[in-house]
């Protein structure tokens, strides 16, 4: 357990350093490294439950980087540009971001939902279940939970719920009400099958899937 603890904290390191874009190769290469002992003891043994809180861990800060970084980018780029700029960068900026820890942690990042904008962020049979689990856990005025799963293929994956705030409601809210028409029209135009609006705050927008390869 100590052991494990020290492999997180050296993958922790390693990935601040990436994020902070500098010196970053070997830092990558550091983390990978540790990232494969954990992946081999899961092969030995199985997923047990001191296996299954490394990932939930791992998939926590990865959510939650992910979901911090999204968040200042898009504030900056709409304070810089207007809404309409916000909704422009933020593809990109998400997709740069995601990518580069996907490296590091040898693992595919997605969110996905029950009513999607981007089409390639179309739910799969298993999140589609693990997204109408939780949408019953917040209709009953509870909070959904992250979880981590083992798929057939037997890779694991690392679910965690992702929930409206106030802010969300700029670009997925009511239109007219919340999203301005204008500023829906750029959506539109870039997402023409949108069907990721008329949210409320606190509902569940959908959720984060990280797969780790193994
Ligand atoms: C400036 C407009 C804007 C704001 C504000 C915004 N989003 Fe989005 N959101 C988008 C766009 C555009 C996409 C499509 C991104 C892509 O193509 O990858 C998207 C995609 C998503 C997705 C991926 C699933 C899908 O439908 O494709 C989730 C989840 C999501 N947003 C949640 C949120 C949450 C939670 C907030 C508030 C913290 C938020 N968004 C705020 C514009 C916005």
């Amino acid at each position: 357990m100590v052991k494990k603890i020290l492999y997180f904290t050296v993958i922790l390191v390693g990935l601040l350093f990436v994020v902070s874009c500098d010196n970053a190769s070997k830092k990558q290469e550091v983390a990978k490294q540790e990232t494969k002992v954990i992946k081999e003891e899961i092969k030995k043994d199985g997923l047990t439950e001191e296996v299954k809180s490394d990932f939930l861990k791992k998939g926590m800060f990865i959510a939650k980087s992910s979901g911090k970084t999204l968040k200042s980018k898009l504030t900056a780029a709409v304070d810089k540009g207007g809404l309409q700029n916000g909704i422009n960068t933020c593809n990109k900026i998400a997709q740069k971001m995601m990518d580069s820890l996907a490296v590091v942690y040898d693992a595919k990042i997605k969110r996905t939902s029950l009513k999607i904008r981007n089409k390639k962020d179309k739910p799969d049979q298993n999140e589609l279940s693990v997204l109408s689990e939780y949408s019953k856990i917040i209709k009953n005025g509870e909070k959904p939970k992250p979880q981590v799963k083992e798929l057939a293929s037997g890779k694991v994956r690392f679910y965690a719920p992702i929930i409206i705030e106030k802010v969300c409601l700029n670009c997925h809210g009511k239109i007219g009400e919340n999203v301005k028409p204008q500023n829906y029209d750029v959506i539109k135009k870039h997402y023409p099958n949108d069907e990721a609006i008329d949210y409320k705050e606190g509902d569940l927008r959908g959720i984060w899937s990280i797969t780790f390869n193994k």
